[in-house]
């Protein structure tokens, strides 16, 4: 499969802080790729500096053949790159069905007619359906992820990042929002799955990359990434997490 984003020797810090750290990687086109890391690996700012709201201090990405690394959020978007955010944020009084019209009116362009029936294909596929005119405000946690996924997918990504979509839920919530995310990539999307979970990562990967402190340690198969050295040893002192 080609590679549909290639980052090379992405760099970011703030102040001395070095939260990216040269780090290269590639998506392949159709695959679901797990990041995994630590508390404060720098995983959400690989997202940022990937979505464009963090500016790189250095290094190149490269999404379907051409170089973003300068380009703004709503350029990139437009372009296909959707998220989901660690802490989900949706517009509380707004409804289910509303939040997603502004992700499909705003965040692909899409005419109101166009995006209604978009909104409609996107609510059987997060099971949200008969929920859809309700406020997203007072949403259970699960709810505001799913929404969330929900609300990425309403930009018409062909390539969405997320952001800890499972984190806090149950692992029968887990197991709901996975099946989410393999029938999203079954759609032909290409998928960068965030989570510091473990068991998560190597059930729902096709490959892992592992990251701490910004710097690349290993990335491959999820099993073997799991057990490498590199990896074992960033965990040992960090059996927590
Ligand atoms: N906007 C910011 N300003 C200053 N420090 C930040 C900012 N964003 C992230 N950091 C720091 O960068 C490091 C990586 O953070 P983050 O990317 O959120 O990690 P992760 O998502 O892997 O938990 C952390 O030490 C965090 O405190
Ligand atoms: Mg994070």
């Amino acid at each position: 499969m080609p590679d549909i984003l290639v980052v090379n020797n992405l760099k970011r810090s703030f102040g001395k802080l070095v939260a990216v750290d040269d780090l290269s990687f590639e998506v392949r086109q159709g695959e679901i790729l797990g990041m995994m890391g630590p508390n404060g690996a720098g995983k959400t700012t690989v997202f940022n500096l990937l979505t464009g709201l963090l500016k790189a201090d250095g290094g190149t990405i490269s999404f379907r053949g051409n170089d973003i690394t300068h380009e703004t959020p709503s350029r990139r978007c437009r372009r296909g790159i959707g998220r989901t955010y660690q802490i989900p944020r949706p517009f509380g009084k707004m409804t289910i069905f509303e939040n997603l019209l502004v992700g499909a009116v705003h965040g692909a362009g899409l005419s109101e007619g166009r995006a209604r029936k978009e909104i409609h294909e996107i609510l059987d596929l997060i099971a949200m359906s008969p929920k859809k005119n309700l406020l997203a405000g007072g949403l259970p946690l699960l709810d505001r992820k799913t929404l969330e996924l929900g609300r990425a997918l309403a930009t018409q990504p062909s390539l969405i990042l997320l952001d800890e979509v499972a984190s806090g839920l149950t692992e029968g919530e887990t197991e709901q929002v996975m099946k989410i995310v393999k029938d999203i990539q079954n759609r032909g999307i290409t998928i960068v799955w965030i989570e510091h979970i473990l068991m998560t990562m190597s059930k729902g990967v096709d490959r892992l990359l592992a990251i701490s402190e910004g710097r690349w340690l290993n990335c491959g198969n999820p099993e073997e990434v799991m057990r490498s050295k590199e990896v074992m040893e960033c965990y040992l002192g960090a059996e927590d997490e």
